[in-house]
C-alpha cells in the first residue's frame, strides 16, 4: 500500500519514481530478512539453553592462560590439559607456576611454563616470540590473571589504582597486540576474557576494579564486533566470563545474604563453565549463569526499585583494610 502511495506522489518523474519503488522493495525485503533472522535467533538461543549444544574439540590446541600459578587460571590449566589440549602458563609467581607445569607433567599433560608480568609490555611481546618458537601459535587465549584490591575508593592510592589497570585491563590489550594477529592470519582462534560481575553492576569498595572490569567488557563487546563486521569473515571467537564470586581468595571479605541463591563458586565448578561456555562458542556467560539474566531483568526496572532489590539481597565484599 505504501508503494501506491508513493507513486501517485510522483508521476511526474517516471525515473525517480522508478528508483523509489526499487528501493523501498529493497528496504521491505531486508526488513522481512530481518524479521526472520531475528525469530530463528531467539529460537535458536531458546533451542541452545535446553539442549547445551555441541562443544568443539581442544585437542592438540595451544592454549595460553595467564595467572595459572593459583585460582581459577590453575584450574583452568589442569582441565584444558585433561581434555587434550597444549596448555601455555604465565604468571608473575614463578614458584606456584612451576608447581602447576610439574603437576600437569606428571600427569602426562603438554605443558610449558613461563614466568611473566602481564602488565608490562615488553615482556609480553618477548616472551610472545618465544612462545611461537618454543611451542608454536597460540590458539585459545585465556586472559585471566586478575587482582582485586577491596576498599573505599579514597583509600585507594594513586599507585595501586595504575597498578588494577596495568594488570586488569592494559595487560589485556598487550596479549591482543601479541596473539591475535597469528589468529586472524590463521583465520581460527578464540579469545576468552575474565571479566566479573563487578563489570556488570557496580559494588562499593570496588570502585577501581568495578572500573577496570567495565572496561574488559567494553573492550571484548568492540573487538567482536569489529571482527564481525570485517569484510574477511575471521573466524576468530570472543567469550566473555562474569563470576560472581569464586572461592579462590582473592576475594577477601564476601558476604551474602542467601547462600543457597549466590553460593561461592569453587574454581574447579567456575573453570568448567569457562570450558563450556568457549568450547560452544558463547560470547558471554555469568558463573552462575542465572545472574546476567537477573541483571538484564534487574535492569528494566526503574533505578531505585532495582536498588531496593539489591539492599534486600543484601551480598557484596566488605573492605579489606577492617
Ligand atoms: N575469585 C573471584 O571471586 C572472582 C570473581 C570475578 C572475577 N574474577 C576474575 O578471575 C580472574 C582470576 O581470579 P582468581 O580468583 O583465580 O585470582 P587468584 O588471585 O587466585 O589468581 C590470580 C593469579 O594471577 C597471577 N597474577 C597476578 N598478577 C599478575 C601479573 N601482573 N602477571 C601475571 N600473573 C599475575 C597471580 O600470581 C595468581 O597466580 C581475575 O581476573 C579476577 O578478577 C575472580
Ligand atoms: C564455533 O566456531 C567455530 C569457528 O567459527 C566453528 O568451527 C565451530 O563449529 C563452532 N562450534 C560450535 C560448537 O558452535
Amino acid at each position: 500500500m505504501y508503494i501506491v502511495v508513493c507513486c501517485r506522489n510522483n508521476l511526474d518523474s517516471g525515473g525517480s519514481m522508478f528508483l523509489k519503488v526499487y528501493s523501498i522493495t529493497i528496504l521491505l525485503l531486508d526488513l522481512l530478512s530481518l524479521i526472520v533472522k531475528v525469530i530463528f535467533a531467539i529460537l535458536e538461543s531458546i533451542f541452545q539453553t535446553f539442549t547445551g549444544g555441541a562443544e568443539k574439540s581442544v585437542v592438540n590446541e595451544i592454549v595460553l592462560v595467564t595467572g595459572t600459578g593459583h585460582g581459577i587460571g590453575k584450574e583452568l590449566a589442569h582441565q584444558y590439559a585433561s581434555l587434550g589440549a597444549i596448555v601455555v602458563c604465565w604468571d608473575i609467581n614463578q614458584e606456584q607456576n612451576d608447581e602447576t607445569v610439574q603437576e600437569l607433567r606428571k600427569i602426562g599433560c603438554k605443558a610449558y611454563g613461563y614466568k611473566c608480568d602481564v602488565a608490562d609490555r615488553d615482556s609480553v611481546l618477548a616472551l610472545a616470540l618465544k612462545v611461537k618458537e618454543e611451542v608454536g601459535d597460540v590458539t585459545i587465549l585465556v586472559n585471566n590473571a586478575g587482582i582485586m584490591p577491596c576498599h573505599p575508593l579514597l583509600q585507594h592510592n594513586h599507585q595501586e589504582i595504575r597498578k588494577i589497570f596495568d594488570i586488569n585491563v592494559l595487560a589485556h590489550f598487550w596479549m591482543l597486540e601479541a596473539f591475535l594477529p597469528s589468529m586472524i592470519q590463521n583465520n581460527r582462534g578464540h579469545v576468552v576474557a575474565l571479566s566479573s560481575m563487578a563489570g556488570v553492576m557496580g559494588l562499593r569498595n570496588l570502585v577501581p576494579y568495578c572500573a577496570s572490569k567495565y572496561a574488559v567488557r567494553g573492550l571484548m563487546d568492540a573487538l567482536n564486533e569489529e571482527l564481525r563486521e570485517d569484510a574477511r569473515q575471521i573466524e576468530v571467537k570472543f567469550t566473555s566470563i562474569f563470576p560472581f564470586i569464586v572461592d579462590t581468595g582473592l576475594c577477601k571479605k564476601p558476604y551474602t545474604r542467601f547462600p543457597f541463591l549466590l553460593n561461592f563458586v569453587p574454581a574447579k565448578k567456575a573453570a568448567k563453565a569457562i570450558i563450556t561456555a568457549q568450547r560452544r562458542n558463547y560470547s558471554e556467560v555469568s558463573i552462575p549463569g542465572i545472574l546476567l539474566h537477573l541483571n538484564s531483568v534487574l535492569r528494566l526496572l526503574p533505578l531505585k526499585a532495582a536498588q531496593h532489590l539489591k539492599d534486600f539481597i543484601d551480598s557484596g565484599v566488605d573492605s579489606d583494610t577492617t
